[in-house]
């Protein structure tokens, strides 16, 4: 293939990549941007599989084969709830391309350049090997702990900053010497020192990070892998990498940004870690807090019939319990019955960006009953009944009243401003900070025990009997 087409195919691709990130920013054209992007993938790939850069097809296509087939067998066994995890893991692996791209890079005795062109290209180098250390480092911090094989808790070694502060000025020196060795032929012992730096720095910046910021730390390795991509095209001077490397870097960054902003939280407190324990850190478990008042099926079916306006608020065990469809049917049920009835999505409720607003999608619950927090914390007063769904801390009212709280400051859905709420859960366990819910205690808080699907189809059944 000539590189004038090859060139023509990278620009498609590109604007069908731009299409896609616009598709996915909508739920009703979202199913439509993940077809641009998988068509935008498959041009890229072939241009560059048939353009002069390749020039064995058996290890290209044994690697597409290996790598597809792992791929696949992971994608059809991941539950949606691990989704977080298989994303930390593909981000470790971009970054260890990255690094690996980087020392090929490096070893390739057939690369001839000269005068600033070498060193640029040694800068870019050295910089896309760093951002893949991190990367990959991180990634794998970060899937320990949402699989929960490593604590939650933030790991806050003392002076952790002037340690951060240090490896970055070694990495600066050592940045100036490699270029000084790659002058003269050598350079390697900088480039591996500075890679060992940069993982144990990817491990320690991760494991500073509590629990309650892990959404964040996914967004930005997410950020972290794009930038990592594109320091790879640089090396290998593939303009399409660059560009889609930018695209994810930049869209990880704004993602990151959007998620400090619902969590209240500032991006460089976040990063420099020490937020949100798994210890049920809030002062308010010293306090005495009451007996939670419980409610069954039956109970709750009667309650709901006879109400104008219920709001379900789904969180992560609405996930774990695959209530969606069960959920959605009860809803259509309650419509029927000329209830107005509203789905309210946190901008963090389960494990990842979305995870709520992709379940309800799978489940046909129609979008324009879904609201954001924003759109309808301000209507809770007009409630009649609020169902909490397998949700707990982005309904935590001590995010707001508790300084102390690992989640103090981040905007909760205000339901207990209803006339009644209704919680779905197993039992009076903490979420996911690990911090407790004055919410079950409330007087206008009934505790629905039980698993989120058995529940909501107990109640069905109920309202039909
Ligand atoms: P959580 O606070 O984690 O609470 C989920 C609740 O679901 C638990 O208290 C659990 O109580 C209940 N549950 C579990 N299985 C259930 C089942 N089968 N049936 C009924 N209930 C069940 O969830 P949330 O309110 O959605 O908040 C999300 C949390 O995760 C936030 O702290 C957020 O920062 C964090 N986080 C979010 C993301 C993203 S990007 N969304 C990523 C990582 C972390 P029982 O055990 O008593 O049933």
């Amino acid at each position: 293939m000539s590189q004038g087409i090859v060139t023509v195919c990278y620009i498609g691709a590109t604007i069908l990549f731009i299409l896609a990130l616009g598709g996915l920013s909508n739920q009703e054209s979202a199913r439509r941007g993940n077809l641009f992007g998988m068509a935008g993938m498959t041009i890229a790939v072939i241009a560059t599989i048939l353009s002069g850069a390749v020039t064995s097809y058996w290890w290209i296509i044994t690697a597409m084969l290996i790598g597809g087939t792992v791929g696949l067998a992971m994608a059809n066994r991941v539950q949606m709830t691990e989704m977080p995890e298989l994303v930390a893991v593909l981000h470790s692996l971009v970054g260890m391309a990255a690094v690996l791209v980087g020392y090929a890079n490096f070893m390739d005795t057939t690369i001839s350049l000269s005068g600033a062109e070498k060193t640029i290209h040694e800068v870019e180098t050295y910089v896309g090997i760093f951002i893949g250390a991190v990367t990959f480092s991180g990634s794998v911090i970060a899937y320990g702990k949402l699989s929960g094989k490593i604590d939650g808790k933030p790991l806050l070694l003392p002076a952790r900053h002037w340690l951060n502060l240090g490896a970055f000025v070694l990495v600066f020196i050592l940045g100036k010497s490699f270029l000084h060795g790659a002058e003269t032929g050598g350079g390697m012992v900088p480039l591996i020192l500075m890679t060992l730096i940069a993982l144990v720095f990817g491990v320690h910046m991760v494991m500073a990070i509590g629990g309650a910021d892990m959404p964040v730390v996914i967004s930005m390795l997410n950020s972290y892998s794009g930038w990592a991509a594109s320091a790879t095209g640089f090396m290998l001077n593939n303009d399409l990498l660059i560009v889609v490397g930018a695209l994810v870097g930049s869209s990880g960054a704004i993602l990151s940004y959007i998620m400090c902003r619902a969590m209240n939280r500032n991006f460089i407190s976040v990063i420099a870690g020490g937020f949100g324990t798994t210890s049920g850190g809030s002062s308010s478990t010293d306090e005495e807090v009451g007996e939670p008042n419980p409610i069954d099926a039956e109970e709750t079916a009667r309650l709901l019939l006879d109400v104008k306006k219920v709001m379900i608020i789904p969180g992560y065990g609405m996930a774990v319990a695959q209530a969606q469809h069960a959920v959605h049917e009860l809803s259509n049920f309650l419509i029927d019955k000329g209830v107005d009835v509203g789905f309210g999505i946190h901008p963090v409720a389960g494990r990842m960006p979305g995870h709520m607003n992709v379940l309800l999608a799978e489940a046909h619950v129609p979008y324009d009953i879904v609201y954001e927090m924003d759109e309808i914390n301000e209507d809770f007063p007009d409630v009649d009944v609020s169902i909490v769904i397998g949700a707990n801390d982005i309904v935590n009212p001590s995010a707001l009243t508790d300084p102390n709280s690992p989640i103090a400051g981040m905007p909760v859905l205000e339901c207990w401003k209803g006339k009644t709420t209704i919680v779905s859960k197993r039992s009076m366990a903490s979420g996911y900070a690990g911090v407790d819910n004055p919410l079950f205690y409330m007087d206008n808080t009934r505790m629905l025990f039980g698993d989120a699907k058995e529940m909501m189809e107990a109640i069905h059944k109920a309202m039909t009997d």
